[in-house]
């Protein structure tokens, strides 16, 4: 066991050794056999670094902007529930850790605080979206909505990936129920109550019946710019724009939906070849390195989102544990750019793989 983590997947022994069995499995696990899960981290690898040499890179940035929002590098946190199950600090924490960091943090649906605590439990001018899962019951995603416009959330992220949960066996096995004394504040709307919840239950709170009908006039009302997250095909990605997304996330969940899916490194291409430069695609799963960074940023992703690396560090050290990860995470990039000579971003282009 590592006394000092130096890379992200330090952290994740880390918590381990932490947490029950239950809310480890539920945390770490992914659908199936957990191809998928396997893949996502290993596909990055696959798309090998190509340096270039002689670059000045005696000043190096990793800042960007998403959706015209300026980060200090291109990595966001990424909507995971139930955060208080990994550390008191919980979402708040993970917000604070996040503006620190100077990026964005992503809200869940299925949180552990609603969105105006999470707004006052972190610095004002911090940015923050909000992750949407539209619910059967619409009054209780239309206050979700209105409380996070109303406290200053500056994009909605709505994910389309999951009208149920994924056969995630490792829930089977530990009988997973959300602890007595962890509240859902969305799901004792729709349900009233929480204690022993499990993620079958909470995701039969969905709306299954969700189309691109839907979306259009979802995003028609929202007073807030909408990214679509959970795309996989191209031609889907193509429909998003043309119904008024403002970016597209291509995700399978980190592994947690359809097991047997495609790496979400081998979906990107295609997705950004699709929406031509209509709109920022973003892209989460297996998030590990610096050098995945890099090779997302050439692949021509605009960002990625990282779910679990963040959700190690707050397990291990709350606020200040995903803080560090988040930190260790910009200067492996900072690093990674550096060594392929690329002085800012925008320089990580397909030129540098190989
Ligand atoms: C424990 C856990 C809970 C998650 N909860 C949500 C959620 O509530 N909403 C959502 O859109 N995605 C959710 N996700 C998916 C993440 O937003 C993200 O797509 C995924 O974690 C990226 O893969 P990574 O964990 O390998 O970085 C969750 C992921 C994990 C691991």
């Amino acid at each position: 066991m590592p006394a000092d983590p130096c890379g992200l997947d330090d952290d994740e022994r880390l918590a381990q050794a932490l947490l029950e069995p239950g809310p480890h499995g539920y945390f770490a696990g992914g659908a199936g056999d957990e191809r998928t899960l396997r893949a996502n981290a290993e596909a990055w690898g696959a798309h090998e670094l190509l340096p270039r040499v002689l670059v000045d890179v005696s000043e190096v940035t990793t800042a960007t902007t998403v959706l015209g929002t300026p980060v200090g590098m291109p990595v966001l946190v990424a909507p995971v529930a139930i955060q208080k199950m990994a550390h008191p600090d919980g979402e708040a924490g993970m917000a604070r850790a996040a503006a620190a960091a100077g990026t964005i943090m992503t809200l869940s649906t299925i949180a552990t605080a609603t969105p105006g605590e999470v707004a006052l439990g972190a610095p004002a001018d911090a940015p923050r979206w909000f992750q949407v899962y539209v619910l059967s019951d619409r009054g209780v995603t239309h206050a979700l909505v209105e409380e996070a416009v109303e406290h200053g959330y500056t994009a909605l992220v709505l994910t389309v990936d999951a009208p149920r949960a994924g056969r995630r066996e490792r829930d089977l096995r530990t009988r997973f129920g959300v602890p007595p004394g962890i509240d859902m504040p969305a799901v004792t709307a729709a349900t009233g109550a929480t204690a022993g919840v499990t993620p079958a239950e909470f995701f039969s709170l969905m709306d299954t019946s969700l189309t691109w009908e839907h979306l259009e006039a979802f995003i028609a009302d929202s007073p807030l710019p909408v990214l679509l997250k959970g795309v996989h095909h191209p031609d889907d990605a193509r429909k998003a724009v043309q119904r008024g997304a403002a970016g597209i996330v291509v995700s399978n969940h980190g592994g947690r939906q359809l097991d047997n899916v495609p790496a979400t490194a081998n979906l990107l291409g295609p997705v950004v070849e699709a929406v031509d430069g209509a709109v920022e695609v973003l892209v989460d799963g297996g998030i590990r390195r610096g050098t995945d960074v890099c090779a997302a940023l050439a692949l021509g992703a605009r960002a990625v989102l990282v779910g679990r690396p963040a959700l190690w560090g707050l397990t291990v050290g709350g606020e200040a544990g995903a803080r560090r990860v988040l930190e260790l995470l910009q200067a492996e990039i900072e690093l990674a750019m550096t060594l392929l000579g690329c002085a800012s971003v925008a320089d990580v282009t397909a030129d540098r793989l190989a």
